[in-house]
Parts: C-alpha cells; sequence; structure tokens
C-alpha cells in the first residue's frame, strides 16, 4: 500500500516518522501544520494508541488541532502549556544555516509564534526544498486587513532598500475571495526570486505598518530531517553551530495503516 503513495509523499511520511522519534514521554510539542505535519501528528497519534505515549501538544492552525483530536492527541493552548520542549513542523525552503521560508499553507503567524517558544524546533522536509539562496518560493507576509493595499504598496517600497531580485507582491485568493487566516488576516505572497540577507529582509518587512510577521525564519530551527522516497532520512543538527549528520531507515510499510485512515 505504502507503493500507492508517491515518492513526495513517501519522503514526507519518512521524515516525519523519523522526527516524531524525538518526541519523549511527558513532553510538550508544537505541532506544525501541512502536508509533512500531517505526516508527524499522525505518527504521534499511533504513538498515543500504541505505546501509551503522554504528551501535550499544542497546534498551530485549527487544521491541525481538528486532526491532532482526531487521532488522539491531547492538545492545548500555548497560553495553557506556557512553553514547549519541541516543535516539528514543515518549511518550504531552507537553506544551509536552516533559515526558512515558511507560510505556503498560511500558517506562519502561529507558527512562529510556538516554534520561538519552544527549546527545539525540527523542521521535515523532502530534499527539494533544499536551496542555496531562499526566495525561489514566494515569499508569504501576514499583513492587517485594514487598509491592505497601502500596506502593499510600503511593502513594495521598502523591497527596494534590500538585496532582493524581485519586488512582486500579490494577495492570496481562496477561491475569488481573500485568503484569511487563523487569526483573520490577508496573506500577501511576495515573488523575491532571491533573498540575498533573510535576516535583514525580515527586520525591514516586520518595520512596515500593517505587516504582522513575514515567513522567515531566521535563528529559530536547530535540526533538519530530510527524507527520502526509499524511506531514508538524513538528520542534519546545527545544534552546536556545524551540523552533525546521521541517516536512519523507516518502515515505509507502517505508511500502510495511517494510509489507509485517511
Ligand atoms: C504552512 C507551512 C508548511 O510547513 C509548509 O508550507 C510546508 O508544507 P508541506 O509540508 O505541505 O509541503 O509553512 O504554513
Amino acid at each position: 500500500m505504502s507503493d500507492q503513495l508517491s515518492p513526495i509523499d513517501r519522503a514526507k511520511y519518512a521524515s516525519a516518522h523519523c522526527a516524531a522519534d524525538f518526541v519523549q514521554d511527558g513532553m510538550r510539542v508544537g505541532l506544525g501544520t501541512g502536508s509533512t505535519a500531517a505526516w508527524m501528528v499522525r505518527r504521534l497519534g499511533a504513538r498515543v494508541q500504541q505505546e501509551g505515549l503522554r504528551i501535550i501538544a499544542v497546534p498551530t492552525s485549527t487544521r491541525t488541532a481538528q486532526l491532532a483530536r482526531e487521532v488522539g492527541i491531547n492538545v492545548v493552548s500555548l497560553d495553557e502549556a506556557r512553553w514547549l520542549d519541541l516543535t516539528i513542523d514543515g518549511a518550504d525552503e531552507f537553506d544551509a544555516e536552516l533559515t526558512l521560508i515558511k507560510g505556503g499553507g498560511g500558517a506562519l503567524l502561529q507558527e512562529k509564534i510556538v516554534a520561538t517558544a519552544s527549546d527545539q524546533m525540527i523542521v521535515i522536509t523532502d530534499a527539494a526544498k533544499e536551496v542555496k539562496t531562499l526566495g525561489a518560493f514566494p515569499l508569504p507576509i501576514e499583513v492587517i486587513p485594514f487598509g491592505w493595499q497601502a500596506t502593499r504598496a510600503l511593502v513594495e517600497e521598502v523591497l527596494a532598500s534590500v538585496d532582493v531580485m524581485g519586488r512582486q507582491s500579490s494577495l492570496r485568493m481562496n477561491g475569488d475571495k481573500p485568503f484569511v487566516t487563523d487569526e483573520g488576516n490577508y496573506i500577501l505572497d511576495l515573488a523575491l526570486g532571491r533573498i540575498a540577507n533573510a535576516r535583514q529582509l525580515s527586520l525591514v518587512l516586520n518595520q512596515v505598518p500593517g505587516v504582522v510577521e513575514n515567513g522567515l525564519f531566521v535563528d529559530i530551527a536547530d535540526i533538519v530531517v530530510i527524507g527520502h522516497a526509499d524511506g531514508t532520512c538524513e538528520l542534519r543538527d546545527l545544534t552546536s553551530g556545524t551540523p552533525e549528520i546521521t541517516t536512519r531507515q523507516v518502515d515505509l510499510g507502517i505508511a500502510r495503516n495511517i494510509f489507509s485512515d485517511l
């Protein structure tokens, strides 16, 4: 049955499964959003059911909260948990320093708050998302609906002061209406092409009135788990500054049980 998964889904599953092994009994865990994170949530749910793993979890979106509850994970708010041991989440792009672009699923604000309120963040991904220079994936920024067109014009203006290739932005849509985030905001996707200095860009964007947060994660992620379609996953741990690399093999047969529930 796992053969029915596409190569990309097998890679995402392998990564999610590997990362879920980092979760230990008693931990407070942040749960990311997106298709890779959904595999991880299902795997954690299976561990709760099969091993009696006791965790409390803070989801980063209503979608993830719903899935986590469905698979039997104890969900609490970040205010109830106060601080987290670990957050596991996907990404849209990552570079060698583990700077990320996130927000493809529109949950960047809660994802950033939750990851920042965690001792450790593990990124789960497939190899195709690794880039030398960030920016091919459009950078999402969350903006307040009030005066969003003025905010957009200001964002495009300030982009002239930083080293990026493009400056065009587009309002994310959901059918013929603007996409609305869990926090009631809009998303602008910035077609930058190349981001020379993510730290600087992040600071500049967040100074524009109306911008709530941007999808650049700088100095937040510690470990990346890169899944491959053959079930191997490569772990790169940057906690000590220089990457420590290990490889593991995941049993893709287990995907069968999870997949049959979908
Ligand atoms: C959601 C995100 C996701 O983590 C990112 O879009 C990756 O998603 P997927 O695992 O489906 O490829 O940032 O806001």
